[in-house]
């Protein structure tokens, strides 16, 4: 491993910004090894983090650089995060048509509801956990329905998809696979039975597709209710739970949100920013040897953009370090950019801005029953978020 960037090492986990402004002053275009022995280069300023994230030179699916077709790469990656155009548009397209912004604004009043229903039941204990007690659930509630997954399934899939993720640091893949075949075998019966029954719900929808010219494959449907379910889900869960902590420990933002609640959508962009929660599954593969900033990127290396670190980049962001949710203009890029940019953004938003504005009317005086240090940030690369935070609501 690069002795200069310990990804892994629990003083990054903890907090990475020390580790990133350094790369950036030094080395903004880093080769390094990850821990499974793969070798890739990090790029850690924002306008290069542009760059690259708009360059179709870089691209996601790695297979067609060795000869092979989306048919060689594991059935979850057969969607759009994984695939270049033309295949990319098609599939983000089918998928767009069911995300549409009238669409999620009509579900502002769902999630209201859910929201209000969460904090209901927390509002008769004295200490909650606020990422298993409200941040999971809420979100899993929203996809799950938009999607047509039966409600006592939904815990599954978090016990799924929390595998899936973390199973990216190598040590819990033997987990990992045991639970991808239940994952399989549970989509391919669920699949069966919409089939037989379709209704208005996004599977059917994408079902119904199957039927036009415009359609998707078995493993495309696979690929993307697999990515719809952990996309919808894992990162606004860290939304959630980055955004009361920033807030929480910086008394002062919360207070001025307290008083000015109509500023939310400025305080989850600046969340967004300040502590973003994706971390490093911005991953890409340069499709040709290329001179990038001095860099002799070969082609089929990996190319991984650190988002948080792009969003801490004082030629971007005035005192970056510092969490302001008066913040004005914020271009972070917490949501990616170019063809790949998040399909999710506009329902994250909005269930991130009901749940901190819900949360903080409904309990002003709450506080983090243990302390800073104690917080257990989240192995892997893929997401930032920690896995606990006890809360005292009163
Ligand atoms: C793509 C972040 C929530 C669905 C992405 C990408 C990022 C991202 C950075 C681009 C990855 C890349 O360029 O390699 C986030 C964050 C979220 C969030 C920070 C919450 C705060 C959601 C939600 C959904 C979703 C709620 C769906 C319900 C997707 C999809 C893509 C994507 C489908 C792939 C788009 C494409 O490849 O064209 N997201 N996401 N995301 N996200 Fe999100």
């Amino acid at each position: 491993m690069n002795p200069k960037f310990k990804v892994f090492s629990d003083e990054f986990t903890k907090n990475p910004y020390p580790a990133y402004k350094n790369l950036r002053e030094t080395e903004p275009v880093l080769k390094m090894r990850f821990p499974d022995g793969q070798e890739g280069w990090i790029i850690t300023r924002y306008d290069d983090a542009v760059e690259v994230l708009k360059d179709h030179r870089f691209i996601k699916n790695v297979s067609k650089l060795f000869g092979g077709s989306m048919e060689h790469q594991s059935i979850f990656m057969h969607n759009m995060l994984f695939s270049d155009p033309p295949d990319h548009k098609r599939l983000r397209g089918l998928v767009q048509k069911a995300f549409t912004p009238q669409m999620i604004s009509g579900m502002r009043g769902r999630i209201q509801e859910i929201t209000n229903d969460l904090l209901e039941k927390a509002a008769g204990k004295e200490t909650i956990n606020l990422i298993d007690d409200f941040a999971f659930p809420l979100p899993i509630i929203v996809i799950c329905e938009i999607l047509g997954v039966p409600a006592e399934d939904r815990n599954k899939f978090r016990i799924w998809s929390n595998s899936l993720i973390e199973g990216s640091n190598g040590e819990h893949a033997a987990e990992m696979f045991q639970h991808m075949n239940e994952f399989i075998l549970y989509l391919s019966e669920w699949f069966e039975k919409i089939r037989k029954n379709q209704g208005k719900d996004l599977i059917s929808q994408l079902m119904m597709a199957e039927n036009e010219s415009d359609h998707l494959t078995e493993r495309e449907l696979f690929g993307v209710v697999t990515l719809l379910i952990i996309a919808g889900h894992e990162t606004t869960v860290n939304l959630i739970g980055n955004s009361i902590l920033a807030l929480i420990e910086h008394p002062e933002q919360l207070g001025l949100l307290q008083n000015q609640p109509e500023i939310i959508h400025n305080a989850i962009e600046e969340t967004l920013r300040f502590n973003g929660p994706v971390e490093f599954s911005t991953s890409r593969w340069a499709s040709e040897d290329l001179d990038f900033k001095g860099a002799a990127i070969r082609r089929g290396d990996l190319v991984i953009v650190a988002l948080n670190s792009a969003n801490h980049d004082p030629l971007q962001f005035k005192d970056p370090e510092i969490f302001d949710i008066t913040r004005e203009k914020s271009p972070h890029l917490a949501f990616g950019k170019g063809i790949h940019l998040c399909l999710g953004a506009p329902l994250a938003r909005l269930e991130g801005e009901i749940a901190i504005k819900s949360l903080i009317q409904r309990f002003p005086d709450m506080k983090l029953n243990i302390s800073k240090d104690q917080l257990e940030w989240r192995p892997g690369m893929i997401v930032r978020g920690v896995k606990e935070i006890p809360l005292l609501l009163k």
